[in-house]
């Protein structure tokens, strides 16, 4: 993962993601899909987890088998809407590590006000993923890396569903040693920090509240 953003193009991770910016796309579903496409961005970002050899015994003859190597890979879910992607993720990772980090976004100067911070140990010694559906103005995105930093984290990767250019700048100035990946950039972001044309409140369409 060298580039600073990846954005997966496959056309399942598309075609779902089309129908969660649906607005009539009920809470259910657009929370199955997320699920959904959360594993298919978890297989792209572990693509370049190290693996290492292991002696096995098939029931026909010992072996030698790739196995991940290193410790257990921590996720990091900003709360709330973050735990939309982790639950997929997990399914696909289930042994990995896993913390969490509260900000809420301030509406009137949308910078971020952190009210939660659980975070797992060793984690200079794992892959950290840090994941938020929405990197709209970067604000607390690069607070959350900021955290994951100051705890030790060294090989970080920001995912999420949906980028605007504004966070993914941010993002870059803040931590320009942060790979962003996402399923896809917008054009822009709103005068109340929103993305266009997005899908509306990622955590409201997730969990049914408004
Ligand atoms: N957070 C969201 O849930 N949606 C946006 O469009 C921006 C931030």
């Amino acid at each position: 993962m060298s580039a600073h953003l990846s954005i997966v193009t496959h056309p399942l991770v598309q075609h779902k993601l089309t129908i969660m910016r649906d607005k009539t796309t009920s809470t259910a579903k657009f929370r199955q899909l997320l699920r959904e496409i959360s594993m298919l961005l978890a297989y792209e970002v572990t693509r370049d987890l190290a693996l290492t050899e292991t002696t096995i015994e098939t029931p026909l003859c010992p072996m030698q088998a790739p196995r991940l190597e290193g410790r257990k890979l921590a996720l990091v879910s900003i709360l709330r809407a973050g735990n939309g992607l982790l639950d997929g993720i997990l399914e696909l990772v289930p042994a990995a590590r896993v913390g969490f980090v509260g900000l809420y976004r301030d509406e009137e100067t949308l910078q971020p006000v952190q009210y939660y911070n659980k975070l797992p140990s060793e984690l200079g010694e794992r892959l950290v993923i840090v994941v938020d559906p929405m990197l709209a103005t970067g604000n607390s995105s690069a607070a959350a890396v900021d955290l994951v930093k100051q705890a030790g984290g060294r090989r970080i990767i920001f995912l999420c569903l949906l980028a605007a250019p504004e966070g993914v700048a941010r993002m870059k100035e803040a931590h320009p040693d942060v790979p962003v990946v996402t399923a896809a950039l917008d054009e822009r972001l709103n005068d109340k920090g929103y993305i266009v044309p997005g899908l509306g409140d990622a955590g409201d369409r997730l969990y049914g509240t408004r």
